[in-house]
C-alpha cells in the first residue's frame, strides 16, 4: 500500500492537471453538450485552465472556470493569456459544492475528472443543477471502473483522494440529481494512446516545464518524487482497471 499523497497539490505545484482521454475526450464531451457560439459556459475544478481556453476558442463563447485552488487558478489565467483566450475566459476561486453564481446562470455546465475527488458529489451535482439554466446542458468526464475493482485497488486508488465509481453507478448519481436525457459511453484506457492524448492536451511545453519543475523541487522536497512514481506505478499496474466514462444531460 503506498503512502497517502497529496496528489492535486502536487499537481498544482507542478502546473497540469490532467483527465483521462486527454484532448479527444474533451473533444468529444464538449460536442456532446451541444455547446455553440454565444453560450456562457461554466468549467468546474477547471485545474490549470485549459479546457475554459479551449471552449472559448473553438465556440467563441464566454466560459468562467473555477477550481478550488487558488494555485489552480493562478495557472489558470497564465495559460489563459498564452493560448490568447484572456479575453473571453474569466477564473474564480470556488468550491464546486457551493458555486457563487445565480439559479440558472449557465448554458452548458462542464467538469472533467473532478467529482471522484469531491467527498460530497450530490452536493455538487446539486448545484451544477441550480446554475445551469432550463435546457441547457450537464457535461462529466469521470474515471470509471472498465473491470470489477479488487479491494486492494480501491484502496490504492483512495490514497490518491480519488474514488471511482463504475459507469452504471455515475449514471444512477446523475440521474438521481434530476439530469434527464442522459447520453453516455465508456471507454478503456491504452497506455500509448494516453499518453499521446495527455501530450495534445498538455503540450510538449507544458510537460516539460514539469518534468523540470519536478526534478528541481527533488532536490528539496524528495515527497515529489515519490509522487510521481506512486502514480506512474499506478496507472501502470492498475491501468486495466481503470477507464473513462462521459455523460451529457439536460436540466428539463
Ligand atoms: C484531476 S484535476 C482535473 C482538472 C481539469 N478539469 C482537467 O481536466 O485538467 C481535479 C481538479 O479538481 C479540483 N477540485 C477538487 N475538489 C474541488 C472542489 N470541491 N471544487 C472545485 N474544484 C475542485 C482540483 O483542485 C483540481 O484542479
Amino acid at each position: 500500500m503506498p503512502k497517502s499523497v497529496d496528489y492535486l497539490a502536487t499537481q498544482a505545484d507542478l502546473g497540469i492537471t490532467k483527465h483521462m482521454g486527454g484532448l479527444a475526450a474533451s473533444l468529444k464531451l464538449y460536442s456532446m453538450c451541444s455547446i455553440k457560439k454565444g453560450d456562457y459556459v461554466l468549467d468546474v475544478g477547471c485545474g490549470i485552465g485549459l479546457g475554459p481556453s479551449q471552449i472559448a476558442k473553438k465556440y467563441g463563447c464566454r466560459v468562467v472556470g473555477v477550481d478550488i485552488s487558488p494555485r489552480m487558478i493562478e495557472w489558470a489565467k497564465k495559460n489563459a493569456e498564452m493560448e490568447g483566450a484572456s479575453s473571453l475566459v474569466e477564473f474564480r476561486v470556488a468550491d464546486a459544492q457551493k458555486l457563487p453564481f445565480e439559479d440558472g446562470t449557465f448554458d452548458a455546465v462542464v467538469c472533467e475528472s473532478v467529482l471522484s475527488f469531491i467527498p460530497d458529489k450530490e452536493a455538487a451535482l446539486r448545484e451544477f443543477m441550480r446554475v445551469v439554466k432550463k435546457g441547457g446542458h450537464i457535461c462529466i468526464n469521470e474515471a470509471a471502473w472498465s473491470k470489477e475493482p479488487t479491494p486492494e485497488v480501491i484502496s490504492y486508488f483512495k490514497t490518491f483522494g480519488s474514488t471511482i465509481l463504475a459507469e452504471k453507478e455515475w449514471l444512477s448519481l446523475f440521474e438521481g440529481a434530476g439530469i434527464s436525457d442522459i447520453a453516455h459511453e465508456a471507454f478503456k484506457v491504452r497506455v500509448i494512446p494516453e499518453l499521446i492524448e495527455r501530450i495534445k492536451l498538455l503540450g510538449i511545453r507544458r510537460m516539460l516545464n514539469a518534468w523540470f519543475l519536478l526534478l528541481s523541487q527533488y532536490i528539496w522536497k524528495p515527497r515529489y518524487f515519490e509522487v510521481a512514481l506512486e502514480g506512474a506505478k499506478a496507472s501502470g499496474k492498475f491501468m486495466e482497471y481503470t477507464g473513462y466514462a462521459l455523460f451529457a444531460g439536460k436540466k428539463k
